[in-house]
């Protein structure tokens, strides 16, 4: 699918970007692979690794929509990754937050239909559904554009989808590279902001061949998410620190107890797959023939119940202290 394709990356220097540039480059021959961010110095460094005579490097901020246009020119897929994702900086500086997750979003979409591209994904979070921070409501409002961009790019105009997960193990200033640098400090016992806390947690490949398989399944609107484990939080400690002691420093403003991917109230609207449930459209005006119970790949999916909600402490599915420990040997 991405062979003798050309993709552009927003974010492309990010955790995301490099992994997702990576698989790319390993198992297709893209004619084109654009890395759009704006530190020289992330996308000097990244040339060192991704060095391919596909590999092009853009300067640019999203909120560039000129930029964002001329770097679309010819482009056949855009992966949207670029945010500013970490909630205590999005409190501080919401309209820094707004400016590049909200406006940003806008102008990938312009850019897009614009330039004609054939299929957008824009990377969300669980942090958008139900949110209570600022930067969980600029990733809903980013999702709720690119759903509705749809409507507006015409029948045979650019497909955009999101593509939803939680904590991607190991990345940018998570908790477990927190973690390990406090016990390579000499800390004894580890931050817990609350025992009873459960989060979603997935791979950075498991991430990106999401992303890379959901180009194949998408028909435009929807918003994947996939089925992936919870932890406990003094699982995720004892699986580091070797054992369950922890300091309770108590909930960080605009952090919750549980996530959620699918809030209940979207029910009504979501379908279950064998590996992944999708939010459908409130509203279809792009193709009001589209039947989004079989997808692309031909994959039939369920309506689920009518009070489903997929909700990172009621999951079925937990990773033990052991599966824990052995994930963090592989992705450190
Ligand atoms: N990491 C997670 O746990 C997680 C979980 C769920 C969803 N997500 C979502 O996945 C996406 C990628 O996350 P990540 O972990 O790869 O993030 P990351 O490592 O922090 O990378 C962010 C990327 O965005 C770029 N960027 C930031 N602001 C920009 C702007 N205004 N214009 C252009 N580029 C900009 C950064 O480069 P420059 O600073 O050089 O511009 C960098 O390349 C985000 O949308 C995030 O919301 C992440």
């Amino acid at each position: 699918m991405f062979s003798n394709k050309s993709i552009l990356i927003t974010g492309g220097t990010g955790s995301f970007g490099k992994r997702f540039v990576a698989h790319l480059i390993k198992h297709y021959t893209p004619k084109k692979l654009i890395i759009y961010s704006r530190d020289e110095l992330k996308q000097f460094e990244m040339q060192q690794t991704f060095n391919a005579s596909c590999m092009r490097y853009f300067i640019g901020d999203v909120r560039d929509k000129e930029r964002l246009k001329a770097a679309m020119r010819e482009v056949d897929y855009v992966v949207h990754a670029a945010a500013l994702k970490q909630v205590p900086a999005a409190e501080y500086n919401p309209n820094e937050c707004i400016k590049t997750n909200i406006n940003g979003a806008q102008n990938v979409i312009d850019a897009a239909i614009e330039a004609d591209v054939s299929r957008v994904i824009a990377l969300s979070t669980d942090k958008a559904a139900n949110p209570v921070n600022l930067y969980g409501a600029t990733k809903l409002a980013s999702d709720k554009l690119f759903v509705a961009a749809n409507n507006i790019s015409g029948a045979k105009g650019p497909r955009f989808a999101v593509v939803r997960y939680g904590n991607v193990v190991g990345s940018r200033g998570s908790v477990v590279p927190f973690f390990h640098k406090l016990l390579d400090e000499g800390v004894k016992t580890l931050p817990v902001t609350h025992k009873e806390m459960t989060r979603f947690w997935i791979t950075l490949d498991e991430g990106v061949e999401f992303v890379v398989t959901n180009f194949q399944r998408m028909q435009g609107g929807e918003i994947f998410v996939p089925k992936i484990p919870s932890i406990r939080i003094l699982d995720l400690v004892e699986s580091i620190s070797g054992n369950r002691e922890y300091e309770e420093v108590g909930i960080r403003p605009g952090e919750k107890l549980h996530e959620v991917m699918v809030p209940e109230e979207m029910a009504h609207h979501s379908l279950e797959f064998e590996d992944h449930y999708v939010i459908t459209p409130a509203i279809k005006f792009f193709d009001k023939t589209v039947d989004y119970h079989k997808n692309k790949l031909g994959e039939i999916g369920q309506a689920v119940a009518e009070k489903f909600e997929y909700h990172s402490g009621t999951n079925p599915h937990f990773l033990t202290v052991d599966e824990l420990a052995t994930l963090d040997k592989a992705t450190i």
